[in-house]
């Protein structure tokens, strides 16, 4: 079935916030944010601003009722600055305007007398200052110090990789309206609606029945709105409650650039040890995490670097510690991976180091450790159902690796300019929020008295497909046509207390719950069926709309059973809660089994080298992807070629960069690139490794959304053996993006 929002999204019909209808007398807003990174504020004005025409108030801190704080993990970050700045961008003022025109103006009438402060814009220059936004972790398992005395060959090395702008398609934004008795509607383009509602009535000192929240859709979010989303529907809500007004806020790209937080940039040290028979005995690592001014998700995303610090192998001693390190750029947060990909950029970077050592292709020492089943990762759980050897051999076996490893090798003796690399990159990749307690969710379902259909789950729908998943498991379910199915907003007031849509978790979590629902209400309406048609429940199935007997079709259709049933006073809605058996964590010992089941896959990338330019070009990247049993190819296809994409620009192109004062630099289209039709390789090919799926993966499909990132480390390692076919003397370097500048760098260093 293809995407439920594709006809609307190619018309250009589907809905976002800036699309809505206003209410008669909406007013407009906008931020006044810290054109500094790190300072006292010593006097606001905004006396002139607000004697502007057309301004009706300009909201600081001092006009907040509740608490000014929306910090989601740990209350460190106020809504708007009081007497410190933390970040450049950090909002300190909310204009409120009749106009966008006139709240951009009213902006430029603000003042600010601020004394500067020493600004830290590094991980490492935080972490020898010992400022931290929240505690150390660390992981361990074995003894890593006795393991590295008995290896034949131990290395160690730095690594770095960059941030990550999230670039969803439509900017940040919400909406506020006015109802009834105090209560406050927000729509707002969150990826968790609860989170929003929680925070504004924090702020507004109000019960959280006091506010809905509801989101239609998201033009993207990457993680980029799962916490991140909250400031701004505070924002509009504070103003809305206020002024009895409503509020509409949808920041501008610049705006959005400079003031939200991005994927954490990490600088990382290693140490790996390896014996003479290729196998991992030992691996250490220190990750520090670039957090930003405040916690933000910054903990979470840290516990997942260490899940998966040692990607897709078997390594039997293990010490990883990560430091959250407080610095004075925006909090940085969620992004597609949260963690992972840095934590496997590390590994792979050690493996890469200890191939160039011992003289072989870092794929032999890959494949000399995957993970199989009954391994133990460094943080207890046991590896079940691993896919690691075979994603790797399918991949080996279906894309013909030795073939094309000879012919990079050929390509290379008989070209001097130009020059080709190939990499493997295996992934395994933990599905379900490491923290436990969110793993649960609920949907609400109702028959009508025609026959349709309508439900509503928690899941936040930003394009990666999971509404069109929902309304399969409706369909399959009750043996109906798409057409009598649709699926509602997701709204704080039908479904509660809901997990932001992320951890690639949403269909597997709400799916399930959606399944319960529609399973209570089918098991009702066999019953109803049976009575009518005078048969044992057991002879009755519903299929094409009708009701069957024994594998024949009778003359009872959907509608009618409907009809009956609701005549006879049966309940025709029905609500499903889903909370993921089997998993648990406990951060004291740093040990369980917080993953319901693990991804796999393996992505074999070839790139070419322009030995005179620095360029390079991704040639191919050929993946064998553990999908379980899909429910939907054509989505989970998007799914890993969006997330390759997404990948390959954050290891080749895309290059946040911040001055040291602390501003972003990286601040628009033109000095940010993001991978572009021309960037991506010639040659994409997925192919489905099959496998019958996981029992705690919805209709046994697993979570596909984040994993595919992965496969993007790939592109640095492939462009990284090209250069050292050209440059023998090149030392390895781990330090992404690989752009061309480094690339030309690379060519020539230590060349004469
Ligand atoms: Mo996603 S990065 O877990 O919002």
């Amino acid at each position: 079935m293809h995407n439920i929002d594709s006809y609307s999204h190619l018309r250009g019909e589907s809905l976002y916030i800036d699309d809505l209808n206003k209410q008669q007398g909406t007013l407009y807003g906008l931020v006044f944010d810290a054109p500094i990174a790190h300072a006292k504020i010593l006097k606001l004005d905004i006396a002139k601003a607000e004697d502007l025409e057309g301004v009706v108030k300009i909201f600081t801190c001092k006009d907040i009722p509740g608490s000014n704080q929306i910090g989601g993990i740990i209350p460190d970050e106020p809504l708007l600055a009081e007497k410190d700045i933390h970040f450049w961008g950090q909002p300190i003022a909310f204009i409120v305007a009749k106009s966008e025109a006139i709240a951009k103006k009213a902006r430029k009438l603000i003042t600010l007398k601020t004394e500067a402060l020493p600004v830290v814009v590094t991980a490492i220059e935080a972490f020898r200052n010992r400022q931290f936004v929240c505690k150390s972790r660390t992981f361990k398992i074995g003894d890593t110090a006795k393991a590295f005395s008995q290896c034949d060959y131990v290395m160690e090395d730095s690594t770095y990789s960059n941030g990550q702008e999230h670039l969803y398609l439509e900017t940040q934004g919400a909406y506020a309206v006015c109802k009834e008795n105090g209560k406050i509607k927000v729509t707002s383009s969150t990826q968790g609606p609860t989170q929003v509602q929680k925070a504004i009535a924090n702020v507004l000192n109000v019960g959280m029945h006091q506010i809905e929240v509801d989101v239609l859709r998201l033009g993207g979010g990457f993680g980029g709105k799962e916490d991140q989303a909250t400031a701004w529907a505070v924002m509009v809500a504070l103003a809305a409650k206020t002024l009895h007004k409503p509020i509409k806020f949808v920041l501008n790209r610049h705006d959005d650039l400079r003031m939200t937080g991005k994927r954490h940039p990490y600088e990382s040290t290693f140490k790996i040890g390896i014996t003479k028979d290729l196998k991992i005995q030992a691996f250490e690592a220190t990750f520090l995490q670039n957090s930003g001014a405040a916690c933000d998700l910054s903990p979470a995303i840290a516990e997942r670097t260490l899940f998966h610090a040692t990607n897709a192998y078997s390594i039997k001693n293990v010490f990883t510690t990560v430091h959250s390190c407080k610095t004075n750029l925006p909090p940085n947060t969620a992004f597609r991976g949260f963690g992972g990909p840095q934590g496997m950029f590390v590994i792979e970077s050690a493996i890469a180091k200890a191939a160039n050592k011992l003289g072989v292709p870092a794929y032999k020492i890959q494949e000399a450790n995957l993970l199989q089943d009954n391994d133990v990762f460094s943080y207890g759980q046991v590896a079940t159902q691993s896919e690691a050897k075979n994603s790797w051999q399918e991949a080996f076996k279906s894309f013909e690796f030795e073939k094309a490893f000879k012919k990079v090798q050929n390509f290379n003796t008989q070209n001097h300019n130009f020059k080709k690399g190939i990499s493997v990159m295996p992934i395994c990749f933990g599905i379900s929020f490491t923290n436990t307690p969110m793993n649960h969710a609920r949907a609400l379902v109702h028959i009508y008295q025609d026959g349709s259909v309508g439900f509503s789950t928690g899941a936040v729908e930003m394009g990666q497909g999971v509404n069109t998943k929902l309304r399969q498991i409706v369909i399959q379910t009750f043996g109906i046509h798409k057409q009598q199915v649709s699926i509602e907003t997701t709204n704080t007031t039908r479904v509660a207390n809901t997990s932001p849509s992320a951890a690639s978790s949403t269909a597997d979590l709400n799916g399930k719950a959606l399944l319960k629902a529609c399973n209570k209400l089918k098991e009702r309406l066999l019953k109803v069926a049976s009575k009518s048609l005078n048969c044992a429940i057991a002879d009755v199935s519903f299929k094409n709309n009708t009701v069957y007997l024994k594998k024949k079709a009778s003359d009872l259709s959907w509608e009618k059973l409907i009809q009956t049933a609701f005549l006879k006073r049966v309940n025709l809605s029905e609500q499903g809660h889903y909370a993921t058996p089997k998993i648990h964590f406990d951060k004291n010992t740093e040990k369980g089994h917080p993953f319901a089941y693990h991804v796999y896959g393996t992505a074999i990338t070839e790139a070419t080298v322009d030995c005179l330019r620095g360029t390079y070009k991704i040639d191919s990247v050929k993946i064998v992807h553990d999908f379980g049993s899909s429910m939907n190819m054509d989505i989970d296809l998007g799914q890993v070629e969006g997330a390759l994409a997404q990948g390959i620009g954050w290891m080749t192109m895309e290059e946040v960069a911040y001055g040291d004062d602390g501003r972003l630099l990286s601040n628009a289209l033109s000095t940010y690139k993001v991978p572009d039709v021309y960037a991506m390789p010639k040659i994409v090919e997925v192919k489905a490794l099959d496998t019958k799926g996981h029992d705690l993966a919805i209709l046994k499909s697993k979570a596909v959304g984040e994993p595919p990132l992965m496969y993007g480390i790939g592109t640095y390692f492939a462009i990284q053996n090209a250069i050292k076919a050209f440059n023998n003397n090149y030392n390895l370097k781990f330090d992404a993006p690989m752009t061309p500048e480094k690339v030309l760098k690379s060519l020539y260093s230590n060349a004469l």
